[in-house]
């Protein structure tokens, strides 16, 4: 079976890309390297020992979708590429409705077009918007997203649903993921985010390397277990093996499942559990809440146990040591 991951070179696409391979998948990478970086094809082929064809296409551009799909013989495609950073998309709202969008559009017109009828998308927990309560369930509605680029996952998981009901041969899966962090246990691949980190985990690593002074923890004065903000932190690898289950077995029909463990960590447990793992300093000052921020959400996985029989492996302390393996291992 021949995928197309789309993205396949960012933090979570190559990550997948490693398990699928695993899977003895055949994988199609297009990736236009806006967040990512070239040489992360070189590193997937040493960790799988496998050689990939990539295609530097922007998923703007429908013609060069269809070279792919006329060269190749695609069966389902994976689809993660997007611009994901929710500060810049409040700065840029057109840069992102335009690029998410449009390239999403493209992508399904096209495979329409090749009768390839299998899409896994990549959406995220922020579609759930302000949940009422902080255990998040699929049934749930999709609430009022806080920024641009949580609105456009939102809008695209309400496409997909137009288009399954408009045609219920295509198998459609949504995977909304909690918060994706740490990296491949060889070092070679991870998160690297551009200029400042805006997610907790990255700060974090720059903090102990030393290349930021200190961690702003935005606000502990929240109703949870300490005061920080709690989430559900998700190694990479499992999200990655997520995407594989998705692929293999996901039923007929339009399916949505959380990527998540169910456990939620505050802030702080975060910082310590990081700090004892591996026996480094993360300073850091308590400051106000960050705007748009909620208290406390984590998933509950049960449905992807249940449906696609996965659930998360590693550990918050695995989580910890890959994630400084990583920025350790880049220098
Ligand atoms: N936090 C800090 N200091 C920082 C960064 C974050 O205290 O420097 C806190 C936040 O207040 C929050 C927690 O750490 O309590 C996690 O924050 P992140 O920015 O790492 O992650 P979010 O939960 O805010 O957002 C993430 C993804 C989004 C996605 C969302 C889905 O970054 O892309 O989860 O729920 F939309």
């Amino acid at each position: 079976m021949k995928i197309l991951v789309t993205g396949g070179l960012g933090f979570i696409g190559s990550h997948t890309v490693v398990e699928l391979a695993k899977a003895n998948f055949e994988i199609v990478i297009v990736d236009n390297l806006y967040n990512s970086k070239e040489d992360v094809l070189e590193k997937l082929e040493k960790i799988t020992g496998k050689k990939f064809k990539l295609y530097k296409y922007d998923l703007c551009n429908k013609e060069k979708i269809e070279e792919i799909f006329k060269e190749n013989q695609i069966d389902a495609v994976i689809h993660f590429a997007g611009y994901k950073a929710v500060g810049e998309s409040v700065r840029e709202p057109l840069m992102y409705y335009s690029n998410n969008l449009i390239s999403t559009l493209n992508l399904l017109e096209v495979m329409k077009k090749y009768n390839v009828k299998k899409f896994v998308f990549s959406s995220s927990a922020t579609v759930y918007g302000e949940p009422k309560t902080p255990k998040c369930t699929e049934n749930m509605n999709r609430g009022e997203t806080t920024n641009p680029y949580g609105t456009t996952k939102a809008m695209i998981e309400k496409i997909l649903e137009d288009l399954y009901a408009s045609d219920n041969s295509w198998n459609i899966t949504l995977l909304r993921y909690f918060n994706p962090v740490g990296a491949h246990e060889s070092g070679l691949i991870g998160e690297e985010p551009n200029g400042i980190p805006n997610n907790l985990m990255p700060y974090i690593m720059k903090v102990a390397s030393g290349k930021l002074e200190k961690l702003n923890i935005f606000g502990n004065d929240y109703p949870t277990i300490d005061g920080t903000g709690v989430r559900d932190y998700i190694h990479v690898v499992d999200l990655a093996k997520g995407h594989v289950k998705a692929i293999q077995n996901a039923p007929d029909g339009l399916n949505i499942y959380n990527l998540g463990s169910g456990k939620g960590i505050s802030v702080l447990e975060l910082v310590t559990t990081f700090e004892k793992v591996n026996n480094v300093k993360v300073n850091y000052q308590i400051v106000d809440r960050r705007p748009g921020d909620i208290a406390e959400n984590y998933a509950d996985p049960s449905e992807a146990l249940k449906e696609l029989g996965w659930k998360t492996e590693k550990s918050i302390e695995d989580i910890c040591r890959d994630a400084w393996n990583y920025e350790n291992a880049e220098g």
